[in-house]
């Protein structure tokens, strides 16, 4: 979508994989949706190095709606959960130095049963605006799916008739793909900044490893839409949370820098292992998710459950990452050729990417000769070399 948004991925945090639609503030107070949550999370984006480190939006997903729209038809946070008001609370994550993000669904009702935009898209649209939204995830339950183009053209409409910048993503192509639909991703991507190809991630290796195939089995359909302005989105960054070990973490950092995907972090930031803040903060991974040219990356090969998967960065560097995907439980070790990696030149100089401390040079006789962990990733920028 050409509004001068989302230039390269969106990065910040979401409340959905890790918070779900928890409105037990009696139970479970520091845990509910609500604007506790989302204060504690900016403050802490802002005080230990998410922000600087370029996580921005701080986003709410489902379940922050009351029941009912007011008598003028405006949406109405619960107001247990939110005393202060959206727009106080959009004022709070501004004076954080944060955007504010907010959800809602394109069909009659959000999946979470609340109040939907369907006949409301121009009130709801002001509201965001008038509350200080500066993100908009638009779900797309509860509706038609053949609704979906001009639908989520509207709502585009709205959100620009309003004035203010809002970084529009959109559901449209999951619901569509899952259910056997033809998707037209030109017309996504002139419609919307992001857009969910694929079922939700879990916090589990199986749900990361199976967006990673998807992607790499359907990379023709979609690969060539994302650039700056609109980005296929393989969902939430599930780091420090409970289903992935270290090497998985790594695996899902790397992967989502190949693929140029959003760094929508969903994760509980108040309580989360060193080693998973330092993944997340790492700025050499932020780097190749961020690079310029926004090149969405593609699987060159697939054999004995290594992936090789490889992404056009700026100043002709290319990033490389080798995944094993096995649970055999030892390192493999791998040796590749220029030829394997479709790299062109005769020299190379590849460069460990989560550290950028360890150079390797490859020649077209000399191979590329590395180890692989088990559910692990190792990443490498190649640039040629002019002997
Ligand atoms: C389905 C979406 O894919 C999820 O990311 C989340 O927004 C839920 N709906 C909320 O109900």
């Amino acid at each position: 979508l050409d509004n001068g948004l989302g230039l390269t991925p969106p990065m910040g945090w979401l409340t959905w994989e890790r918070f779900r639609c928890n409105m037990d503030c009696d139970r479970d107070p520091d845990n509910c949706i609500s604007e506790h949550l989302i204060k504690a999370m900016a403050d802490i984006m802002a005080a230990n190095g998410y922000r600087d480190a370029g996580y921005e939006y701080v986003i709410i997903d489902d379940c922050w709606l009351g029941p009912e729209r007011d008598t003028n038809g405006r949406l109405v946070p619960d107001p247990n959960r939110f005393p202060s008001g959206i727009k106080n609370l959009s004022a709070y994550v501004h004076s954080k130095n944060l955007k504010f993000g907010i959800y809602q669904d394109f069909g009659t009702k959000t999946c979470g049963g609340f109040p939907g935009s369907e006949f409301y898209m121009q009130t709801d649209a002001e509201t965001f605006a008038d509350w200080g939204v500066d993100y908009l995830k638009f779900d797309g339950c509860n509706s038609n799916l053949y609704d979906f183009p001009s639908g989520y053209e509207a709502m585009g409409f709205f959100l620009n008739k309003t004035g203010r910048s809002i970084f529009y993503s959109c559901e449209w192509p999951f619901y569509k793909i899952v259910s056997g639909l033809q998707v037209d991703f030109a017309k996504v991507r002139k419609t919307c900044n992001l857009w969910r190809n694929y079922y939700d991630v879990q916090d589990s290796w199986s749900s990361v490893l199976d967006i990673v195939n998807f992607w790499g089995s359907n990379s023709k359909i979609f690969t060539k839409y994302a650039g700056p302005g609109g980005w296929n989105d393989p969902d939430m960054i599930i780091l420090g949370n409970f289903g992935l070990s270290y090497e998985e973490e790594r695996v899902q950092m790397a992967m989502w820098a190949i693929l140029a995907a959003p760094l929508i972090m969903s994760n509980d930031l108040r309580h989360i292992r060193s080693s998973s803040k330092a993944l997340l903060l790492n700025r050499n991974l932020i780097a190749i998710n961020q690079d310029k040219l926004g090149i969405q990356g593609i699987l060159l090969q697939k054999q004995n459950g290594i992936q090789i998967w490889s992404r056009d960065l700026s100043f002709n560097r290319t990033a490389v990452a080798f995944l094993n995907e096995n649970s055999d439980g030892m390192p493999r070790f791998l040796s590749f050729s220029l030829v394997d990696l479709k790299l062109t030149s005769s020299t190379y100089n590849f460069t460990e990417a989560f550290d950028m401390k360890t150079n390797i040079l490859v020649t077209r006789q000399r191979p590329l000769k590395i180890k692989v962990n088990p559910h692990g990733i190792n990443l490498y920028i190649a640039k040629e070399m002019h002997l």
